[in-house]
């Protein structure tokens, strides 16, 4: 794995900060750790405050968490399930019964709404894989997404095996490696 690349000054939140495939089957999350995490998202910056996300949220043993997990994919059908919690996250990408985007923002604003909500279970002692592979059609329609609204991603989200504080699991080491800074850093023409 790439952690001895993490420069010693990173916040040890973001050095510590990975997204497991492997999740503690029989650990549970409480509403009140859910309801932290929306709180998360909903203190989130948005482009003109237009706060674009929406989030279905189920919780292993409930309802919506078995019907989200009849959606993935067989990819994240392997791994997903086990997560204590699945949600679904949504971004308001039109305005009703238009064409027109709600918010030129709208994705952009959703992603980092999951960001905070993944730093917030991170201080929970929680991990958090976001993933694409579901149908999100399928999620929509059990949902009653209306179509202005898009399923964007998911997030698994959960403890990871006791004893485990590295990234573990079937997860390719590539999956972990990271562009230098120096790439990241545009230099202009
Ligand atoms: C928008 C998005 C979509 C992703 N889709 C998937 C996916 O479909 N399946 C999967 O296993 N991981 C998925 N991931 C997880 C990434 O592969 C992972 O974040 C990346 O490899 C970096 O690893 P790290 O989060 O442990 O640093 C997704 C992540 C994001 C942000």
């Amino acid at each position: 794995m790439q952690d001895d690349l993490i420069a010693p000054g990173l916040h040890p939140m973001l050095a510590a900060r990975w997204s497991p495939t492997t999740f503690d089957p029989v650990h549970e999350v409480d509403a009140g750790q859910v309801e932290l995490l929306v709180e998360a998202a909903r203190w989130a910056p948005s482009a003109g405050n237009s706060q674009p996300w929406a989030f279905i949220v189920g919780r292993r043993g409930d309802g919506t968490h078995r019907r989200l997990v009849r959606h993935l994919a067989a990819s994240s059908g392997r791994w997903a399930p086990s997560a204590s919690v699945l949600m679904a996250n949504l971004s308001h990408r039109y305005v009703e019964d238009t064409d027109w985007e709600y918010s030129e923002f709208a994705l952009y604003d959703l992603g980092q709404a999951v960001a905070h909500m993944t730093l917030q279970a991170q201080a929970l002692g929680l991990f958090v894989r976001q993933f694409r592979a579901f149908d999100r059609d399928r999620v929509a329609q059990e949902f009653g997404v209306p179509v202005h609204w898009e399923v964007t991603t998911m997030s698994a989200i959960g403890r990871v095996p006791a004893g485990t504080g590295a990234p573990v699991g079937p997860i390719p080491a590539s999956s972990r490696e990271r562009r230098s800074v120096d790439e990241l850093l545009w230099t202009g023409a």
